[in-house]
């Protein structure tokens, strides 16, 4: 049987920091209101020069540094984001070019928030299927190019980064389990609806969203994706020794833990710092934590996305 295991991580913020402080000289919110409504502290925001590939390229060079491998060695290379460099060809096509990497398949997949547990599992699929050995997985997203820096109920909830990681084919598990879901029948609670069509922008190319709508799918499908997810791999909620769930809001992190029933101690949170950074947002906090040592060799991890299409999944990994 073939597996598929994380051998390295890395992450990438961009250095501009902006606090709810920042954003409060700009618009009617404050600091009070921000933190007691989501947690958020401060984002990182890109430069106006700094796209997808570029958070993407840097947050590889730290994976693949930190699984001691070349990059000639990596033979598959998929992105998930929202926010690509151009429409085509793919960031991860580009990220391909900037890592000096030829000839191995490289794609970007679109699942908004859910979009690194969608690569993960993919990736998996293509380790477990014997024909790749070594996959550069990436969340890499710009979200400030998609907000309407005048409406404080969008533009206050979300922040630029990357976070990569570096999967390998193994004998051992690695990724226990994994499970994708969508119903697209949710699609207006969260989109940017605007396409470009004979060189104009048709629709609006501002994020839009129902918080209030999101929020309740969020917490109900995370608890049901994770029960589902560990009952996969025959495993207890009492088995797991962190939670990664999407960083979108502290509320909706705490509340999917209380729902599953699990230690709140459990509970990685990135989103007082980060903000929330879409596709990038798990694997974000998944190498904070390594990084930071809470999450050790033989720790029982589950990553979990939510976010627009409706989209959403996890994946139980050992690390
Ligand atoms: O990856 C998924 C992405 N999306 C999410 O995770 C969002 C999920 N939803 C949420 O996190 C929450 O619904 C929000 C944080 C977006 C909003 O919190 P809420 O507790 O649902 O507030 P609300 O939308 O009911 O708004 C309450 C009030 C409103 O004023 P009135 O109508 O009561 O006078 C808003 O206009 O707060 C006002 N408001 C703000 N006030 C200060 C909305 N945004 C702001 C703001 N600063 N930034």
């Amino acid at each position: 049987m073939i597996w598929s295991r994380i051998i390295g991580t890395g992450s990438y913020l961009p250095e501009r920091v902006v606090t709810n402080d920042v954003l409060a000289q700009s618009m009617d919110t404050s600091d009070e209101w921000i933190r007691a409504r989501t947690g958020i502290g401060q984002r990182h925001v890109a430069a106006p020069n700094q796209n997808c590939s570029d958070l993407a390229f840097e947050a590889s060079k730290r994976a693949l540094a930190s699984a001691g491998i070349a990059h000639t060695d990596v033979d598959l290379i998929i992105v998930a984001t929202s926010t690509p460099d151009v429409i085509f060809p793919s960031s991860a096509c580009l990220l391909q070019a900037k890592l000096g990497i030829k000839g191995c398949p490289a794609f970007d997949v679109q699942a908004v928030c859910s979009g690194f547990v969608y690569a993960l599992t993919i990736a998996d699929k293509f380790l477990k299927s014997g024909q790749h050995r070594t996959a550069l997985v990436v969340g890499s997203e710009v979200f400030s190019h998609i907000l309407d820096w005048n409406d404080r109920s969008t533009a206050v909830l979300f922040g630029d980064g990357a976070g990569a990681v570096v999967l390998r084919a193994d004998s051992h598990p690695g990724i226990h389990a994994t499970a994708l879901h969508a119903d697209g029948a949710h699609s207006g609670i969260l989109s940017v609806p605007g396409s470009i069509c004979g060189g104009k922008v048709v629709g609006t190319p501002f994020l839009q969203m129902d918080g209030q709508a999101v929020f309740k799918f969020a917490v109900r499908v995370l608890e049901e994706v994770g029960r589902e997810t560990l009952a996969m791999c025959g495993l207890a909620v009492s088995d797991v020794d962190w939670l990664i769930p999407h960083q979108a809001n502290v509320r909706i992190l705490e509340a999917t833990a209380k729902r599953l029933g699990l230690d709140p101690g459990k509970l990685i949170v990135t989103v007082d710092v980060h903000a929330n950074t879409s596709a990038a947002s798990v694997p974000l906090a998944l190498d904070t934590a390594i990084a930071d040592g809470r999450i050790k060799p033989g720790h029982k991890v589950l990553l979990e996305g939510v976010g627009g299409g409706f989209t959403w999944g996890a994946a139980l990994v050992e690390i």
